[in-house]
């Protein structure tokens, strides 16, 4: 009995040793603090061979490193779907989650946002030859949205029957391929794809798309971690950072 007693006590030392130091059972332990992010939304955050956070790179993967930084710690990236990262942020799974996230009312009433660090708004990305020239113009064509985003809520708002895919690249092709006439989606990642692909431009509504204000959101009442961010957002917006930032990816998105 003693034996086996010793035995689970020195099991059990083994699996905290090992649970302290792989993060194991969620978010916030030892030094990490860890993200959820959706890498499909260039410039804020893709994949790519060497980023600021692993694999992961962008505007907003610089401005999570830096957030990590400023407090001690290491940023660790988990990636998942769009839809799924609040209910991740709810039960514990990620500490924080910064996904080019629009601050909506709605939203607000589940989780908590840090002071937003940029300004967006929806455009249409349409075909080169389009007649689409303002938001009503969408109501006879064939409209992709990407699920989840702002854009699918704004699209839904004016009452237009649309399709929603998981990824902007994988509405975008349908667009390029001539299989839907608009694409809704958010400014500087539709300017990518604009970029990326021939034959595409980009159409401006600003009468009919609000800004919007990205921001990173952390669980409901969980001011310790919110202020920490906030003081390094407001540091990173006052001295320019967020700007370089801004400025560096879109190109580098863009050149790609
Ligand atoms: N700003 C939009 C929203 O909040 C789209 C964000 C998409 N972000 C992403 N990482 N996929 O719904």
């Amino acid at each position: 009995m003693k034996k086996a007693t010793k035995f689970l006590t020195m099991t059990l030392a083994m699996v905290m040793t090992v649970c302290t130091l792989t993060a194991c059972g969620g978010a916030a332990k030892g030094n990490t603090l860890t993200f959820g992010t959706n890498a499909e939304f260039p410039p804020f955050e893709y994949v790519t061979s060497n980023g600021a956070i692993g694999e992961y790179d962008g505007i907003d993967m610089a401005i999570a490193k830096q957030i990590a930084e400023d407090n001690g710690m290491t940023a660790a990236m988990e990636n998942m779907e769009f839809d799924s990262l609040l209910v991740a942020l709810q039960n514990g799974q990620i500490d924080a989650v910064i996904a080019g996230m629009t601050a909506t009312d709605e939203r607000k009433e589940t989780v908590d946002f840090s002071t937003p660090y940029y300004t967006a708004t929806q455009v249409m990305i349409v075909r080169e030859d389009s007649d689409i020239t303002a938001a009503t113009d969408m109501a006879d064509k064939k409209i992709c949205v990407i699920q989840g985003y702002t854009g699918e809520i704004c699209v839904q708002d004016m009452g237009y029957t649309y399709e929603a895919f998981k990824k902007g690249t994988e509405a975008v092709m349908e667009l390029v391929n001539g299989k839907c006439d608009v694409v809704v989606i958010d400014s500087a990642t539709a300017k990518k794809y604009v970029g990326d692909n021939e034959g595409l431009k980009i159409v401006e509504d600003p009468g009919a798309f609000e800004s919007e204000e990205y921001a990173i959101a952390v669980q409901k009442g969980n001011t310790e971690l919110l202020d920490k961010i906030n003081k390094s957002i407001d540091k990173m917006l006052a001295d320019g950072t967020v700007n370089e930032l801004a400025v560096k990816y879109t190109e580098e998105a863009t050149a790609e």
